[in-house]
């Protein structure tokens, strides 16, 4: 049980106020961590901060270099240390999945600004934390998707840049490795926050509930415990992986809920 606790580390969860985030920064705190909520709804963040003790709220944009550097220092300074960043926070909400599709019909500015805050955001928030990464031997988890991992007709610009942060997922761990710190991703596929349970139209979700084969979707709570594992020290020979948490949804051959209506009701 040691090895998957976090009793004197401390950790600073990016877009902590929202649902995967704030699962994880809730399961960390109770695992033992000192948690800084980093998010740019710096309301949610303190109310959220209130709740756990020793929890703290900072501000932070992941479209501004200075804001991501502030909050590293800011989270240093305050706790002294540093053990465990999980880059959790994206570009998302559903203007932004509207008007990411197929690249033919997207605006310039929207590819932009998905990969400054997924990508540029997410490498300076590395680059920041690593001398004190390597000064505690700690660990980064990089929130990505399983949609990084195939194609589809919705999101080329989430997807690639989730893609792309798979490799730099890679590039940290190889580069760094040898001084103690470890980088892994973890893939979600499409998970029930509170936030998508409100806007996902439920035909799609009735899609994605077909392709999965667990017999629901997955929760915040899920993809916190795969953070939490890889984040620990019971993961300490585990670096530059991508670990999927989708309910299987990416591990089986296209058309799975097309092959199981056709098998209903079929004698055995
Ligand atoms: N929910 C899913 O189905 C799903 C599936 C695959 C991957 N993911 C990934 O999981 C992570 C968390 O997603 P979620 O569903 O919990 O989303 P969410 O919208 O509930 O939470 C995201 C948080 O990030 C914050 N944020 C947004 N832009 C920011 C910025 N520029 N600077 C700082 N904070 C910012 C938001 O305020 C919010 O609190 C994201 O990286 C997302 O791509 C989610």
């Amino acid at each position: 049980m040691d090895g998957l606790r976090f009793d004197g580390k401390v950790a600073i969860v990016t877009g902590g106020a929202g649902g995967i985030g704030a699962a994880t920064a809730r399961m960390l705190a109770a695992r033992g961590a000192s948690v800084a909520i980093a998010d740019i709804a710096t309301k949610r963040a303190e109310a959220l901060a209130r709740a756990i003790p020793g929890a703290l709220a900072v501000p932070l944009d992941l479209a501004e270099e200075a804001s991501i550097e502030a909050m590293v220092a800011r989270v240093v300074a305050h706790f002294g240390r540093l053990d465990v960043l999980h880059n959790n926070a994206a570009l998302l909400g559903p203007e932004v999945a509207q008007a990411d599709g197929d690249i033919e019909h997207m605006a310039t500015a929207l590819w932009d600004r998905t990969y400054a805050v997924n990508v540029r955001g997410t490498m300076i928030a590395c680059r920041a934390a690593l001398p004190h990464l390597r000064a505690s031997r700690g660990a980064i988890v990089n929130t990505v998707s399983n949609l990084a991992l195939q194609g589809h007709v919705i999101q080329a610009a989430y997807s690639s840049s989730k893609a792309a942060l798979i490799q730099l997922t890679r590039a940290i761990a190889a580069s760094h490795g040898s001084s103690g710190v470890r980088c892994n991703a973890v893939a979600p596929g499409m998970t029930m926050t509170p936030a998508l349970r409100d806007a996902f139209p439920p035909a799609l979700r009735a899609m994605v509930e077909a392709e999965t084969l667990r017999p629901q979707l997955g929760e915040a709570e899920d993809i916190a415990e795969a953070v939490c594992f890889l984040a620990c020290e019971a993961a300490r020979n585990i670096t530059g992986q991508v670990l999927v948490s989708d309910g299987g949804c990416a591990s089986h051959v296209p058309g799975i809920a097309g092959f199981r209506a056709f098998f209903a009701g079929e004698p055995a």
